[in-house]
């Protein structure tokens, strides 16, 4: 199949067709996700908890990125590839911004990459987009600066908050963004949102207004243990399906059932009794 492109996805917005995002962080993920023939990857900053043990996305490193980026790369084929560029890497400067997303798109070979935020991060937006750089915007609960949101909780939950969100929105696109990330907000200000907006816009808590949906794949796989967001729909129970399936392997060790004679190799007769001599 050949590789997907960003008009790819203006066609699917143009004649209505939902977009599928998900995240990936490693090669069998990615060529789970592409054998699924979902549409865009994305190796989220949410890699940070999902499979590096941190409690937030804030202390994911660049290297730490462009590491799970790379495998994810090496198995994809046909899906767009989108890299988050992680906290600190790309607010302070435009030069900053423009390094950082220069070494994911040589290191890694992703097609795009993302930031967080409007603000100073439409100029940011701007300065990649210039340089040839195609950006994804994400905007409503941008878990790298939840702090300052207040945690991890709805936005645009008032009128001016929406229309403020609204306003980033527009800010992005006009900046140049390729696409836009929606992530929690009430479905009233996605569809005030979605007349306003000519790039294709996914959603992730936003209703069922948007041109389509991204989830992480920890989350809808079950890998996870505990709660998730209100969003967060398990379409599997592979932690489940993982602790019992190294249960039984251990049960199988401590009984001597495993290895059995199909798992062992043998010599050549004649060698074996040479050995025994
Ligand atoms: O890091 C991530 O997984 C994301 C998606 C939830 C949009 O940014
Ligand atoms: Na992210």
């Amino acid at each position: 199949d050949r590789r997907l492109g960003l008009g790819d996805l203006a066609a699917k917005k143009a004649a209505g067709e939902p977009i599928v995002m998900v995240t990936a962080y490693d090669h069998p993920g990615a060529q789970i996700v592409e054998a699924a023939g979902v549409d865009i990857v994305l190796v989220g900053d949410s890699a940070a908890m999902t499979v590096l043990g941190y409690d937030s996305t804030v202390p994911v490193s660049v290297d730490e990125m462009i590491m799970l980026t790379k495998a994810v790369r090496r198995g994809l084929t046909k899906p767009l590839l989108v890299a988050d560029l992680p906290f600190g890497s790309y607010e302070t400067s435009d030069a900053q911004a423009l390094a950082t997303a220069q070494r994911f798109v040589k290191e890694t070979g992703c097609d795009l990459v993302k930031i967080e935020r409007g603000g100073t991060s439409v100029q940011r937006a701007r300065a990649l987009v210039e340089a040839g750089i195609p950006v994804v915007g994400h905007v409503g609960l941008t878990p790298q600066t939840a702090t300052s949101l207040g945690g991890y909780r709805s936005q645009g939950r008032t009128a001016e908050a929406a229309l403020a969100l609204i306003d980033d929105a527009l800010a992005l696109q006009d900046a140049g963004c390729a696409l836009l990330v929606v992530e929690a907000v009430p479905s009233e200000v996605t569809a005030a949102l979605m007349p306003l907006l000519d790039i294709p816009v996914i959603g992730i808590g936003a209703g069922s207004a948007t041109d389509g949906q991204v989830l992480v794949f920890h989350d809808l796989l079950g890998i996870y243990d505990g709660g998730a967001a209100r969003f967060v729909k398990r379409y599997a129970d592979l932690r489940r399906a993982a602790i019992d399936g190294v249960t039984a392997y251990a049960d199988e060790v401590r009984d001597r059932v495993y290895p059995a004679p199909e798992h062992m190799y043998s010599m050549p007769a004649a060698e074996a009794e040479r050995l025994e001599e």
